[in-house]
């Protein structure tokens, strides 16, 4: 049995799509209603859990392979391998501020709001410039319309949500995608399995 934890949410739908057109038994994966395991022709085990605890799964071993965010893994910085980049779940990470307003000017520390601060540090350490980092938990761009912060760093896809509150990008970040990822013991012990699961789902590693 392979065990394979999907991300709940943006992404459950498009790797569900993905796994229909590979002909996986799908409807069970469909109409799961709130059950968050799902057993495939008894070959797969589906569970449903949320973008880090995916991570947390597959790098603990109770999950063999998983689909997530390639932002969730930049963050999390766990120890799995990431064995594909999969053709959904495309976005990126930017630097945004109030419309018209300067980011990089004066003085004064800079103060960028994000859910995710390790990236936010990173990206900011390699350029060498000192902010300071408050960790919002959602809506971030609320942080500079309050003016809590002077930017933020987030995920941005159709660009919407910045446009309707009056934010702009200056900067893009990373490139962001969703991932497959494997626990790197399963990657030896499954090997043939997780194989067959690729090649049928046609994602080479
Ligand atoms: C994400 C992100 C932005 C929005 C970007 O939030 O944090 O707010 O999506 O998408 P867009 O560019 O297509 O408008 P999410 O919907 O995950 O909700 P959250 O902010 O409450 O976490």
């Amino acid at each position: 049995m392979l065990n394979i934890a999907l991300t709940k949410g943006r992404l459950e739908e498009k790797t569900v799509e993905l796994l229909e057109k590979a002909g996986i038994a799908c409807g069970c994966l469909v109409d799961k209603g709130r059950k968050l395991v799902v057993e495939v022709d008894g070959v797969y085990r589906f569970i449903f859990a949320k973008a880090c605890d995916v991570v947390t799964y597959v790098e603990r071993g109770v999950s063999d392979i998983g689909v997530v965010g390639k932002d969730t893994l930049m963050e999390m910085k766990r120890p799995v391998n990431e064995i594909a980049a999969l053709p959904f779940g495309k976005c990126r990470f930017a630097l945004a501020v109030l419309k018209g307003k300067k980011f990089y000017s004066g003085y004064s520390l800079k103060t960028v709001a994000t859910k995710y601060p390790e990236v936010t540090k990173e990206y900011f350490e390699t350029k060498d410039y000192p902010i300071e980092i408050v960790k919002i938990e959602g809506s971030v761009e609320l942080a500079p319309i309050l003016n809590l912060a002077d930017g933020i760093v987030d995920i941005v896809e159709t660009g919407s949500t910045l446009r309707e509150n009056g934010l702009e990008v200056i900067e893009t970040v990373a490139e962001i995608s969703a991932r497959l990822i494997s626990n790197p013991v399963s990657l030896k012990t499954k090997k043939e399995e997780i194989l067959s699961f690729c090649r049928k789902i046609s994602v080479n590693i």
